[in-house]
């Protein structure tokens, strides 16, 4: 395996790697940006080509190429290595092929399913016309990898039996989600005379499908069939169009939310039929089957902090989109909203019109502003009915922003527009019972890892460390504390031993009389060691004193002031 790791480290260098998620800005040696991991104004993430490494000094994450691809991407380790192989064009080998993992295996099977649907979908030219007259468009049909499961009338084992040729067994084929057992003898396909959406990871491989029935709708069968939970495939964890979608959201700093896949692949299409530029919208993903998840909104926060959800421009539609809104804003997030002409969606409007629908999201809107509009123009401004509803249904997101500062923007803006005191916002905002452990189950407290208190000794030794590890010279400490270090030393894995070296280079890299500063450190864990046997000692005599061992106890405290003067 580690001949892979480097042949993919000799290939690749962090700066091109990092530098392919985020715009990276040269500083000295090393280069900076803005963290991708929490949000920040002023950059404290480096990359050090040197050390080939990465780390943020705000959030404390950091490490190698792939472990940069590990958090981005949100993925694990062996699919952090398939990325940056693919992109090094190195060819894994295995010590045993033979032993593949089951999911890389389902992985393959999934693909060859989608093969097949794509296969069908092309020989069933009223389904392609179907999607034709949707607006789809053949190049954004291969994009997406759509296809059909025939089925029903002409049978119910199609994909079983294409599967079984390539020699998938049917464990696999359940284990994917594709197949149905019904009872010990016979199976049959899941998906029958659906359309077929493929449902990606974030790095674009097939782990589910959503099939749209075709034709009539029929009683008790749903409009779409989805993947269950399967090893490859977790609903609240997948966002329809993420793969195609990850660079745009960060490029333009912003997600667009809406509710189906058509509507994802008309933003998309309507995106690629102008180039990307500004303005545009293949930023725009979807949830799949379910309702929106804090681990949906955990991998939208990696790239953006900035929400836009579609809404019917009603109040009902605000109403069906609570849920949403509440755990975004929990999350963190800054919430806009797009009206929507009543009665469509955004697949609707952009298949009329991409421009009109690019201008519905530049016009998007504060949530709380989306609101009080939409309560103003129902009730009459200054009526006693708008305010009462905007204490109902207003307020209560107020209290959810996260950030102090904006709360306190929206109670004087709402203040203002109601004609009421601030005061009396506040007072009503008292009121509204919020589950205080619900409070806190935002993404945005998440990532806020507690950092553990170092004692002062450790700190001026992590310093002494890092300037060592940074110039390369043991000799440079003065061999006092050098002792010290040692041990701290070997308890230390490799990584944070390049971080300590980076934090040195960008600490103490422009400083002239650095033995100056060593000096100082070296005498300071001098004093914190002595103070530290001090207090030992103090603790001995304590013990002496009860226990009434009176000579011992005059040895230690002539031992206790020799030390003292050296303080
Ligand atoms: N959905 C689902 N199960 C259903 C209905 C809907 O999982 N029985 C999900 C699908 O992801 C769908 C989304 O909810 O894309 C929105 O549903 P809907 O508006 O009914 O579908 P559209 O995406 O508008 O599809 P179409 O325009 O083809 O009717
Ligand atoms: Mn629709």
């Amino acid at each position: 395996m580690s001949s892979n790791v480097e042949q993919i480290k000799q290939r690749l260098t962090i700066v091109d790697v990092v530098g392919s998620y985020i715009k990276l800005q040269k500083a000295g040696a090393n280069y900076k940006a803005c963290c991708p991991f929490h949000s920040e104004k002023s950059p404290s993430f480096y990359v050090s080509p040197a050390r080939e490494m990465w780390h943020c000094f705000g959030c404390n994450l950091g490490g190698d190429i792939f472990e940069f691809v590990k958090q981005i991407e949100g993925v694990e380790f062996p699919e952090a290595l398939k990325t940056l192989a693919d992109r090094a064009g190195v060819t894994l080998v295995f010590q045993n092929p033979e032993v593949r993992s089951e999911k890389t295996t389902l992985l393959d099977l999934m693909n060859d399913a989608v093969f097949f649907y794509q296969k069908q979908l092309t020989e069933k030219e009223e389904v392609l016309n179907y999607l034709r007259k949707r607006g789809l468009k053949n190049e954004t049909l291969k994009n997406f990898n759509i296809g059909f499961a025939l089925g029903e009338e002409s049978g119910w084992r199609h994909l079983f039996t294409f599967l079984k040729n390539k020699g998938y067994s049917i464990d696999q084929m359940e284990k994917a989600g594709l197949v149905i057992k019904k009872d010990t003898e016979s199976y049959y396909d899941r998906f029958r005379g659906r359309i077929m959406f493929p449902l990606k990871d974030v790095s674009g491989r097939i782990v589910g499908f959503s099939g749209r029935v075709f034709g009539e709708e029929k009683e008790g069968v749903g409009k779409y069939i989805n993947t269950p939970q399967t090893v490859l495939y977790d609903k609240s964890k997948i966002l329809y169009g993420f793969d195609r979608a990850k660079m745009e959201i960060r490029k333009k700093d912003a997600c667009i939310l809406v509710e189906g896949q058509m509507d994802v692949i008309m933003a998309h299409q309507a995106e690629g039929a102008r180039g990307a530029r500004e303005g545009g919208v293949s930023n725009t993903v979807a949830v799949s089957g379910t309702a929106l998840t804090s681990s949906h909104l955990e991998i939208i926060k990696r790239l953006t902090n900035n929400l836009i959800m579609a809404f019917d421009s009603d109040e009902a539609g605000l109403a069906a989109a609570k849920r949403s809104i509440d755990i975004a804003l929990r999350s963190g997030f800054e919430v806009r909203a797009v009206a929507l002409p009543q009665g469509k969606d955004p697949a609707d409007v952009i298949l009329v019109n991409p421009e009109e629908w690019k201008k519905a999201i530049n016009e998007s809107l504060h949530i709380i502003e989306f609101y009080l509009n939409i309560l103003e123009e129902k009730c009459g401004a200054n009526s006693r009915e708008f305010k009462l509803s905007v204490e109902k249904s207003v307020l209560p997101y107020v209290l959810l922003i996260q950030s102090g500062v904006d709360r306190s923007h929206w109670v004087s803006y709402i203040a203002k527009k109601l004609n009421v005191k601030e005061e009396t916002i506040l007072e009503e905002m008292k009121k509204i019972h919020i589950d205080s452990k619900q409070k806190s189950s935002g993404v945005g407290e998440i990532k806020i890892e507690k950092k553990e208190t170092k004692t002062r000794q450790n700190l001026i030794k992590e310093k002494l460390a890092g300037i060592m590890l940074w110039k390369k010279d043991k000799r440079i400490v003065p061999s006092f504390a050098r002792d010290k270090i040692k041990s701290f030393l070997e308890n230390m894995k490799s990584s944070e031993k390049g971080k300590l070296a980076l934090e040195a280079e960008l600490y103490y890299g422009d400083m002239k009389e650095i033995e100056k500063e060593i000096q100082t450190l070296a005498e300071d864990l001098k004093s914190e060691d002595t103070k530290h046997q001090l207090e030992k000692i103090a603790n001995e005599m304590g013990a002496l004193e009860e226990k009434g061992d009176a000579i011992a106890l005059e040895e230690k405290l002539i031992e206790f002031q020799k030390l003292s003067k050296e303080l």
